[in-house]
């Protein structure tokens, strides 16, 4: 099986991500992305990992006519929402490993929470950074680390707390790429600079404390590892423990931490940049 027939999703949960994590989580990023990735009018744009196209479609009104805006997503399932959403724009399907685009293609390329799933992810960067032009700008978000969310690592520890270590592994592949310590010295290797980052926090919607516990456990195979009284437990306490993000109208609003990033990708680029691509050739 290909990496990107693994990876496919059902059309109702690509829906369901564009109905309801993109007004509650996502969206407040995209302005963000797209300043660090200078966006502007006539910018030609590539958003990797569009997902439903929220970054795509937020930079449309910037780029205006003399632009372009193109989503590249792994997901058809996340495509064809994208297309059904706004179906003016350009939606390709494409791995980050291997991007469908000629070298120095894109003034900007903007790659909004998904940098976490990549399982290469100096190659992702690389390919970035080869279908940007020179002295273009490359963008990421990244939810910070775990010991930086104060409310998801609370959740965390209680699940781990009743259902063992493995629910912080479980339960941890979103943040495991929030040290931006880390993740600027990664774009540094890579040759990339001058660069910028900032750490905000965004908040989280969910219908109800027991919902946010609910899309975090059962998306995960930590559902498969739990009976139904340790799940309960799990949601009373957190519940408690979390009582003050739910608000009067019963929604539980929760802060999201994370990492913008911009990097200049220098005009010298077939030197610095490749250094990161770049295997020994074969002697
Ligand atoms: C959390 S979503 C973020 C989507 C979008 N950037 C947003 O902000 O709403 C992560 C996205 O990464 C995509 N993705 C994961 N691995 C990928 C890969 N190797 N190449 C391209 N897209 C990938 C998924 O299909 C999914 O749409």
């Amino acid at each position: 099986m290909s990496t990107s027939e693994a990876f496919q999703i059902p059309l109702s949960v690509a829906e369901s991500y564009e109905a309801t994590f993109v007004p509650r989580l996502f969206r407040e990023w995209a302005p963000h992305v797209l300043d660090a990735a200078r966006v502007g009018p006539g910018t030609s744009l590539l958003d990797v990992a569009c997902g439903t196209g929220i970054v795509a479609r937020t930079a449309v009104e910037r780029i205006g006519n003399d632009g372009s805006v193109i989503g590249v997503d792994l997901n058809e399932a996340m495509l064809t929402v994208a297309r059904r959403v706004a179906p003016d724009l350009d939606w390709r399907e494409g791995d980050v490993a291997d991007l469908p685009f000629d070298d120095d293609t894109f003034d900007a390329v903007t790659c909004q929470m998904a940098m976490m799933f990549f399982p290469d992810r100096d190659r992702a960067l690389a390919e970035m950074i080869r279908v940007t032009r020179p002295g273009g700008w490359i963008a990421l978000a990244v939810p910070a680390s775990l010991d930086a969310q104060p409310a998801y690592r609370p959740f965390v520890d209680i699940a781990a707390r009743h259902s063992g270590p493995e629910a912080r592994a479980l339960l941890g592949s979103y943040w495991n790429c929030g040290d931006a310590d880390e993740l600027v010295a990664g774009l540094e290797q890579a040759g990339l600079g001058p660069i910028d980052r900032r750490t905000r926090t965004g908040t989280a919607t969910f219908d109800s404390s027991d919902a946010m516990v609910a899309t975090e456990v059962e998306s995960t195979p930590l559902i498969d590892r739990i009976d139904e009284q340790t799940y309960a437990r799990i949601r009373t306490e957190v519940g408690e423990a979390l009582a003050r993000y739910t608000k009067p109208d019963g929604l539980f609003e929760i802060p999201f931490v994370g990492h913008v990033v911009g990097a200049q990708v220098p005009a010298e680029k077939s030197r610095s940049a490749r250094r990161v691509t770049t295997t020994a050739p074969p002697t």
